[in-house]
């Protein structure tokens, strides 16, 4: 349901030409509506003029793009589109060109984080258009200056005076960054010369992909040392070595909540003294990130280290991803004890086989974090029926709980319904990203070899019973789906 303002909303934007026009005659009150209207509509030209009058020191996309009493729709979760968001920045430099009335406030800050924290994978498309949208605020800001420069030096020598020159205020642009190895020259370009321009771009979350050690260490030297939240780096292959040297350079963004590293392949099993040396060294940077409080260290073997990890860090982690660290009995004792425990929103041990000896740990981990737990992943941790049913009551405990990934567990038809049924207590679980059963494969044992061998028709009869069993039990809020990227999934955990 929209309201009716916006619905006028929506309407007056109808004729770009037009509405643009009135716009300077329209209530300021009505500038927020008219923005979440424009940019849903992808009506660009009233979107570029409403950034280029907009009356407010503040313009943020987490403000004017999310769910309100206005309209329930939240276009920073729908991937915005890249025209939406180019319009904006067109906006800003059009604005930077021709100074706003003097009783205008002046935009000080223009906050356009979070639109790359939709959904889990992100998709390539964001990333291009991420790219483009940088590149389109260097064009355009570095043409403009270069121009009206050269206009008043022209004119000056002409009246062979010194004219008063106009210097905008600066507008601080505060954006998530994501970097590849192909974007990495002229990201570091527009970080370099932004220090000097009228908009000065300001990193929040901060991740590069497959970006090699230097660049790596290079760039981090260009962000912002006091707004730094995020640090990702995936398949960075850092290893032990690199990740000592990586964190030289981490340690000075005081304000990190979250280190992502994921795939750097380090392994902490049987250290030579000299490596054991460089672990050592990273538990004391690491020790220096007093505000962490997202931890991934997905696919480094861990075995065994856990422990001593996680007792550096001087406040208890809302986020560990520990996926395929091998990790030991020793390391979940650690954890079911240790101070993050009921502090732990989102737990991710996939790829860690929780079927032996890990089980019982497990159990007792989910014992301890069960009042804070809003995510468990335990994809592909060979757990089988038994193992699921011994783990309930436990995890029946975790009364927050809104998303479980059992994906590539061999678990049967007849134990997911047993978890159906008994997730009904969980009150709050909106996700359930469960395996095809092991019964509907037509060769077991388990893993199956191929895909292809699933029993379609048998699955589909499956999906039908789960189906209709939440619908009796009046459940139809909670998706069961076997999809792991799932349809739109919302940030379950959220810094
Ligand atoms: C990083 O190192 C590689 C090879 O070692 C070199 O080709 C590249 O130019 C370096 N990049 C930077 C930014 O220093
Ligand atoms: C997982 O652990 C169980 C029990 O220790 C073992 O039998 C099984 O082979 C392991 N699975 C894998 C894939 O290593
Ligand atoms: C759960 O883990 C799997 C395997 O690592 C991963 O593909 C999936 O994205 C994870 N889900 C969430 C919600 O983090």
């Amino acid at each position: 349901m929209h309201s009716l303002v916006f619905l006028c909303a929506r309407q007056v934007i109808q004729d770009q030409v037009f509405a643009c026009q009135a716009l300077a005659f329209l209530p300021q009150e009505l500038y927020a509506v008219l923005f979440k209207a424009a940019f849903l509509d992808r009506k660009t030209l009233v979107l570029q003029k409403l950034v280029q009058m907009w009356p407010f020191p503040l313009l943020s996309f987490h403000q004017l793009l999310r769910e309100n009493s206005d309209c329930r729709r939240i276009p920073l979760q729908e991937r915005p589109t890249k025209e939406s968001v180019q319009a904006v920045i067109l906006g800003l430099s059009a604005r930077l060109r021709e100074p706003p009335p003097r009783r205008k406030l002046q935009l000080q800050l223009l906050d356009m984080t979070g639109i790359l924290d939709s959904g889990y994978e992100e998709d390539l498309t964001t990333m291009t258009m991420w790219s483009r949208t940088v590149s389109v605020i260097q064009t355009c800001i570095m043409g403009q200056l270069n121009k009206s420069l050269r206009q008043r030096r022209r004119r000056a020598k002409r009246r062979k005076a010194v004219p008063p020159i106009y210097t905008p205020t600066p507008i601080e642009v505060r954006v998530d960054l994501r970097v590849t190895h192909s974007s990495y020259g002229f990201l570091k370009d527009t970080l370099q010369t932004s220090a000097f321009s009228p908009l000065r771009l300001c990193c929040r979350d901060f991740r590069a992909e497959e970006l090699p050690l230097n660049s790596t260490v290079d760039m981090l030297e260009l962000l912002d040392p006091m707004h730094l939240r995020r640090v990702d780096l995936c398949f960075n292959s850092l290893e032990l070595s690199g990740l000592c040297e990586l964190m030289a350079s981490i340690v000075k963004f005081n304000n990190l909540l979250s280190l992502k590293l994921q795939y750097s392949y380090v392994d902490l099993w049987q250290l030579s003294s000299e490596a054991e040396e460089s672990f050592r060294l990273f538990i004391t940077e690491l020790n220096k990130l007093n505000r962490l409080r997202e931890l991934n260290l997905g696919s480094s073997c861990l075995s065994g280290r856990l422990g001593q990890l996680l007792s550096a860090l001087q406040d208890p982690l809302e986020s560990l991803e520990v996926a395929f660290c091998y990790l030991l009995p020793t390391d979940l004792r650690y954890l079911a004890q240790s101070p993050h425990g009921p502090h732990l929103k989102k737990l991710d041990l996939s790829g860690n086989n929780l079927s032996g000896a890990l089980l019982g740990p497990f159990q007792s981990v989910l014992k301890a974090v069960c009042v804070s737990l809003t995510l468990l992943n335990v994809t592909e941790c060979e757990l089988m029926d038994t193992h699921l049913l011994s783990t309930l009551p436990s995890l029946c405990r975790c009364v927050h709980l809104r998303y479980l990934g059992l994906y590539g567990n061999p678990l049967s038809t007849s134990g997911l319904k047993t978890l159906l049924v008994r997730s009904e207590v969980l009150s709050e679980l909106q996700l359930v990203v469960y395996p095809f059963p092991v019964d509907c494969y037509e060769i077991l044992p388990w893993p199956p070899p191929a895909a292809i061998l699933l029993d379609e028709e048998k699955f589909a009869h499956v999906q039908a019973e789960l189906r209709q069993m939440l619908l009796s039990a009046d459940r139809t809020n909670v998706l069961w789906t076997t999809d792991v990227y799932g349809p739109n999934m919302p940030d379950y955990f959220s810094l």
